[in-house]
């Protein structure tokens, strides 16, 4: 990755600088590690950058779609020119007035984590004279793979129990307002390797054989993803070189009409596509001692990376260290007033002074939209988007109090 300080010193910091070429060549070795014929989800929540999605989006070579979750993603999506009836529309929690505005923006497909989740999305589709066409997310019993970030194969918001399927089949294939048309499965995040991978895509195509015998019209099958990439840490991306073929095999096994379409098949991703594209950059605002323990105090902490530390997923991070002279243990903190503004505890960063810019690598994905940019009322990060080593966009998200009127005084 380049060195972008001088953007630093142009733009200011915290600084993102996503890499345009990054997603591209993302988006080629992912299409190219799946079968010809796969669909691919952009997942918006992993950067909702319009013009980051955009390049998803763009040629040369097959686009992806968009996953989106909420009215948010959706206008984003739409922004970066996705076509609202290929979107797939995900979310244990859909509000009327949410599926109201998605399926008048032209929504069709939605991904039902329940039958009554499934029964909002017909009651409002009806209202609006649509058809919804649904998959049935699974829960399935067990898991394929024991590593990732595990979503289901257990007691979960997301998906339908596999067991309870059998007994609910008549209904979920007769709600008014709805189509099932298959099934989604997206059981983790991030799998250790290939072969973890493999087996949970395995898993998701016998589970979907056995749904469509029990009477599951199988026209369209997300089998979900985990494509895996380093966050906050030096590293690249996870490479797939047997996936293709072993996924071929499944499927000439399991679901031979594949090859002619029958079903259409997709997987998603977030992580996979826009990590490596992103690089944050921190000013040093002070160095302090306390007790024999150095902390760099940064411009940036959680309010601009790593808010989902809260759940144990993310941090520590690294600082790039490639042109340190010599590096020092130091606890890395940001400005906000909480103990809990803490990047890394005891990480080896280089010898630091007031005023240095440390570079924090593979933030593309889940860095300024995951963060608490809100918590502490600091402006949110600037965002630089670079494409053939030129800067072709700055941008900065703004929060703002949008006031209403008072209809009724007293409580
Ligand atoms: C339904 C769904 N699809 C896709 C993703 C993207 O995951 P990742 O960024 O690990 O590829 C997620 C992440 O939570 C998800 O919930």
């Amino acid at each position: 990755m380049s060195d972008y300080r001088e953007l630093a010193e142009r733009y200011g910091t915290p600084l993102y600088v996503y890499d345009l070429d990054r997603v591209r060549a993302a988006r080629r070795s992912l299409f190219a590690a799946l079968p010809v014929s796969f669909e691919l989800f952009y997942a918006m929540k992993a950067n909702p950058h319009p013009e980051v999605a955009r390049v998803l989006r763009d040629g040369p070579g097959p686009s992806c779609r968009a996953e989106i979750s909420s009215v948010g993603e959706l206008s984003a999506g739409l922004e970066a020119g996705f076509v609202a009836g290929e979107c797939l529309y995900t979310g244990p929690g859909k509000t009327d007035a949410e599926l109201a505005e998605a399926i008048g923006r032209g929504i069709r497909v939605f991904s039902v984590e329940s039958l009554t989740d499934m029964q909002h999305v017909g009651a409002v589709a009806s209202r609006h004279g649509a058809v919804a066409e649904c998959l049935i997310r699974v829960n399935s019993l067990s898991a394929g793979a024991s590593t990732g970030i595990r979503m289901m194969g257990k007691p979960s918001q997301f998906g339908i129990d596999a067991e309870t399927l059998p007994a609910l089949m008549p209904e979920l294939t007769s709600v008014p307002g709805t189509r099932a048309v298959g099934a989604h499965f997206y059981t983790m995040s991030n799998a250790a390797n290939e072969a973890s991978l493999l087996s949970e895509f395995e898993q998701a195509v016998r589970s979907a054989v056995r749904l469509a015998d029990l009477g599951l019209p199988l026209e369209f099958l997300d089998i979900g993803g985990g494509f895996a990439a380093p966050y906050a840490v030096p590293g690249e991306r996870a490479a797939y070189p047997t996936l293709r073929a072993g996924l071929e095999r499944v499927l000439d096994q399991h679901l031979p009409g594949w090859r002619v379409g029958t079903p259409r098949l997709a997987c998603e991703s977030g992580r996979y596509l826009v990590a490596g594209c992103g690089a944050l950059l921190c000013r040093v605002v002070n160095i302090k001692t306390s007790r024999d323990n150095t902390f760099v105090v940064l411009d940036g902490g959680i309010n601009v990376m790593g808010g989902l530390s809260g759940i144990g997923r993310l941090l520590p991070v690294a600082v790039r260290l490639d042109d340190a002279e010599s590096t020092q243990i130091a606890n890395l903190v940001g400005p906000l007033c909480t103990p809990g503004d803490m990047l890394g505890r005891d990480v080896r960063v280089p010898k630091l002074a007031i005023g240095d810019v440390i570079t924090v690598p593979n933030v593309g994905a889940y860095g300024v939209t995951a963060s608490l940019v809100n918590f502490l009322g600091r402006p949110a990060p600037t965002e630089v988007l670079i494409s053939g080593g030129a800067v072709v966009s700055v941008s900065r998200l703004e929060s703002r109090r949008a006031y209403r009127p008072v209809e009724v005084a007293g409580v």
